[in-house]
């Protein structure tokens, strides 16, 4: 990203320190050691490339130069009204799902908990780590994703889920300092309300296969039910097959529609 065009998208909006860079390992990485060294609230780092670019469960994410977004975030948990990266999740989806309804139009839908879809197809992730110094928490870092150009969506074979890309589904080339404006804007928009009513109905409304059969995988245990929707704290509710209601905290699972008669 040209380095005039990231400063004009991040003019007026309250940013602690900022890096764009051409290449990293992962941005989340650099967030990390910035954490170590006590930077601001809100430090930005937006890499162009990232060649070890990671998603939740210890998953690859790709990031070829120049073809998606791929930043990573600083927040101070002081700033945050409930400094729980579970939440933090969904604030990244909610405001990834929020910029492509505003910006372009699209509807797109938060698979729980990390993934935003269009049209069934995966767009863009987020990932939540905690950074802690012995038993302080410095810092949640939330690291986004989104695929902009085609050259971003990751061959079939690398995926769990089909993807897609911005380009793709507005059928324009798209502006990613723009893009990136509309997300930090919808971020600082919530984040004051992170936990609050409001905000888990922004999440909740958003969310994909709701009413429907789903399974959760965590690890070798699988539990089947219906999405019935979000806790206030963000756990997702599903309904067992024996209609008991359950509360399912994000951890390490994994969310997937069940096909129908399976
Ligand atoms: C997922 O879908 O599992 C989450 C993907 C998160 C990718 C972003 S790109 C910026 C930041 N740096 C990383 O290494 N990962 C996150």
């Amino acid at each position: 990203m040209d380095e005039l065009a990231f400063r004009a998208a991040l003019e007026g909006l309250p940013i602690g320190r900022t890096a764009l860079l051409e290449t990293i390992g992962s941005t989340n990485d650099l967030a990390a050691e910035w954490a170590g060294q006590v930077a601001p609230d809100f430090s930005l780092i937006l890499a162009d490339e990232q060649t070890k670019g990671r998603g939740r469960a210890g998953r690859r994410w790709l990031t070829p130069r120049g073809s998606a977004l791929a930043f990573s975030l600083l927040l101070d948990p002081a700033a945050l009204p409930q400094a729980e990266p579970g939440l933090v999740t969904g604030l990244g989806a909610v405001a990834a799902a929020e910029a492509l309804e505003t910006l372009f139009g699209l509807q797109p839908e938060i698979k729980w908990p990390n993934d935003v879809l269009l049209g069934g197809r995966k767009v863009c992730g987020v990932l939540a780590e905690a950074h802690w110094a012995g038993a302080e928490l410095q810092a949640i870092i939330l690291g986004i994703g989104m695929n902009v150009a085609p050259s971003s969506v990751p061959p079939p074979e690398a995926l769990a889920l089909p993807a897609t890309c911005v380009e793709a589904e507005t059928g324009q080339p798209c502006d990613r300092p723009m893009l990136l404006r509309g997300i930090l804007e919808s971020l600082l928009r919530w984040r004051p309300r992170l936990g609050q009513p409001a905000f888990v109905a922004a999440w909740e409304e958003r969310l994909a296969y709701r009413g429907q059969a789903v399974a959760l995988v965590s690890g070798a245990e699988e539990l089947h039910g219906r999405l019935l929707g979000l806790a206030p704290d963000g756990q997702l509710r599903l309904e067992d097959d024996a209609r008991a209601v359950r509360q399912v905290p994000a951890g390490e699972i994994r969310l997937r529609p069940k096909l129908t008669g399976k």
